[in-house]
């Protein structure tokens, strides 16, 4: 299950002795659910497909491209939070493991690996993330930057890691999840993933949630809607491919014939239920097959399928929620027009 990797020359023994991979992605199990999360979202009505289709090869590029958008301020500006409180945070957990929940290029993590150039303790990074070759890559250039470093990365659902974090302990842990990729969450799922990550941790152990914020100051407590929705409708036309290319992930996955050139991308803000709500848009009425799943659905011009929410929270929301599931929060950290909030929770002692 885990690999600690030999090779001939002595820096990348260095890095070699010091990465170990677990590949616990269950294919079999995934391909079934796959299968049937497919079929269901596009039987619905609306129609849906999951969002982790964003994510093959190309989808990961594609969002590596949004994070650098002038459009797309929530990267920037927790960059910029983390940028000025990591060393604060890592005093403050002193974790011997740091554990990130879909962990991409780990940009931002930089901050909080940062803080411990001048501790003298070890650290185990633990990143986790479906996408192999991108865990992969990654890992091997913090290793190269970060000598102190010893990464034990897993590729695997979110899911499936934090079951088995909740099996063995290497020592004081702090679990971090970025980029307010909990707003992808609907309320159920949400429900489900915290109590995960509560089970992995031991009390006292930390958590530090990244979430993209209504901001306060603005009339009806939200950021205006047009700084909201360009960030997800960006001029250069990074989002649209992000979000078109998940039909041909569905393509080249289960033999399909979606015809990208007749969808359009569409993001709006729900003001109702304070989201993002990212769309494809049929341009005609058309038929489409995805071979490998025996499916064929039919689409009436201009409509939609929904691909993914963006959940912008509330602090005092997020905190009472928290804390329902034993993260009581110990410090709240946010940029001077608070659109982004960075909260720091330890587990329950009792
Ligand atoms: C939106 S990106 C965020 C990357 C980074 N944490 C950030 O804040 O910029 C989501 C990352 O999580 C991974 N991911 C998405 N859903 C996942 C899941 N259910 N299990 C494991 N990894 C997942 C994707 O491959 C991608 O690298």
């Amino acid at each position: 299950m885990s690999t600690f990797s030999d090779s001939g020359n002595s820096k990348q023994d260095s890095v070699g002795k010091r990465l170990g991979i677990d590949y616990l992605l269950d294919i079999k199990a995934i391909e079934q659910d796959d299968a049937k999360d497919v079929i269901s979202g596009l039987k619905n009505n609306p129609k849906s497909i999951p969002a982790r289709y964003f994510y093959d090869q190309k989808g990961s590029q594609l969002f590596e491209q949004i994070c650098a958008l002038p459009e797309y301020y929530p990267t920037r500006t927790e960059a910029s939070i983390l940028e000025e409180y990591g060393v604060e945070i890592i005093e403050l957990t002193k974790a011997i493991e740091l554990v990130e929940l879909g962990s991409g290029s780990s940009t931002k993590t930089r901050f909080l690996l940062d803080g411990y150039r001048d501790l003298d303790s070890p650290l185990y990074y633990t990143p986790i993330d479906f996408s192999g070759s991108m865990l992969q890559t990654t890992a091997n250039n913090l290793l190269e930057e970060y000598p102190q470093l010893k990464i034990q990365g897993k590729v695997a659902t979110y899911d499936r890691a934090l079951k088995q974090l909740s099996t063995y302990y290497l020592g004081k842990r702090t679990i971090i999840f970025l980029g307010s990729s909990i707003g992808n969450f609907d309320k159920k799922e949400c429900d489900r993933f915290i109590q995960r990550v509560t089970n992995a941790l031991k009390p006292g152990d930390y958590f530090l949630l990244g979430i993209d914020l209504y901001a306060q100051r603005y009339p009806l407590g939200q950021k205006p809607v047009e700084i909201l929705e360009a960030a997800y409708n960006d001029a250069q036309g990074i989002t649209a491919a992000f979000n078109l290319n998940m039909l041909q992930h569905l393509n080249d996955r289960f033999q399909g014939n979606f015809n990208l050139d007749l969808f359009k991308h569409e993001a709006i803000y729900n003001t109702e239920q304070n989201q993002i709500e990212m769309y494809l848009i049929s341009q005609a009425s058309q038929s489409v097959n995805l071979k490998s799943l025996d499916l064929t659905i039919e689409l009436k011009q201009e409509e939609k399928i929904l691909t993914e929410i963006s959940r912008k929270f509330d602090l005092q929301s997020m905190k009472e929620y928290l804390s329902k599931n034993q993260l009581n929060l110990v410090q709240t950290y946010s940029d001077s027009q608070q659109w982004f909030g960075l909260l720091l929770c330890q587990k329950a002692i009792n």
